[in-house]
């Protein structure tokens, strides 16, 4: 572990966050190797001896994985400059400081995956990886079958071609329809941009996979544990290259 501010330290260990750590520093509250310290500069290491009201503190070295099931109006970040909520908000049970891996728009729903190990995020978030990502999309307009197969074969956004997707008609009604689109891209905003090119109008998008992982049941706004499995199967996905590359 490399040097850090003792604030820093003091959120990986789950004691607070960064800014409540800060204050549980002026108060007092904590001490390194037997001394006590309200500086808020201070730099440890993993060899340093840090204590929250006498009680040693370690940062958890336990990897971790969660899957939450994200809602509409929550943005994918630790902390937002407007203040708007963000998704650590839902995590406020989680007692390890973990990071967003991946995101999903402000205005997207579904499957949002959180670690604190940094070979798992690089691996999964990496766009050489080609990670398979399926999403439901509600749509405006009729499913004509150009649309959808231009959406399969690549439509230029932001000024380069779509790499081949796949998309099928989940539902198709008089004037909307709910498309599923699997992508392995993860340009922004992606499916919005995708389907507006070929005339839709997208009311509503929700990741349902990632990597062999699905959603599944988890109800909105709750999170759960990837099992070993899943790890296992994600990052097994992650390095195949499924023909892809
Ligand atoms: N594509 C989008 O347009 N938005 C997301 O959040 C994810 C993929």
């Amino acid at each position: 572990m490399e040097e850090m501010r003792l604030q820093k330290y003091l959120a990986l260990a789950g004691v607070a966050s960064r800014r409540a750590a800060e204050q549980i520093i002026t108060e007092g509250r904590v001490s390194v190797n037997g001394t006590k310290v309200t500086e808020l500069g201070t730099k440890v290491t993993e060899a340093d001896e840090v204590c929250v009201d006498g009680a040693p503190v370690k940062p958890e070295s336990k990897k971790m994985y969660i899957m939450l099931n994200k809602p509409v109006g929550y943005v994918t970040t630790v902390s937002d400059e407007q203040d708007r909520p963000t998704v650590m908000d839902l995590l406020g049970d989680v007692n390890v400081r973990v990071y967003p891996v991946g995101r999903l728009d402000f205005n997207t729903e579904g499957l949002l995956l959180f670690s604190n190990d940094g070979d798992f995020t690089y691996k999964i978030t990496h766009p050489k990886h080609k990670l398979d990502k399926t999403y439901e999309v509600l749509v405006t307009g009729k499913a004509k079958a150009n649309a959808i197969r231009l959406l399969e074969s690549g439509v230029v956004i932001d000024g380069r071609k779509t790499a081949p997707a796949k998309v099928t008609v989940a539902e198709a009604g008089k004037g909307s329809a709910i498309l599923t689109i699997t992508i392995h891209e993860g340009r922004n905003r992606q499916v919005r941009k995708m389907c507006q090119t070929v005339g839709f109008k997208v009311l509503g998008l929700r990741r349902t996979f990632e990597g062999g992982l699905s959603l599944g049941n988890l109800p909105m706004g709750k999170w759960r544990h990837l099992s070993e499995a899943e790890v296992k199967l994600i990052l097994k996905n992650a390095s195949a290259d499924g023909g892809k590359k």
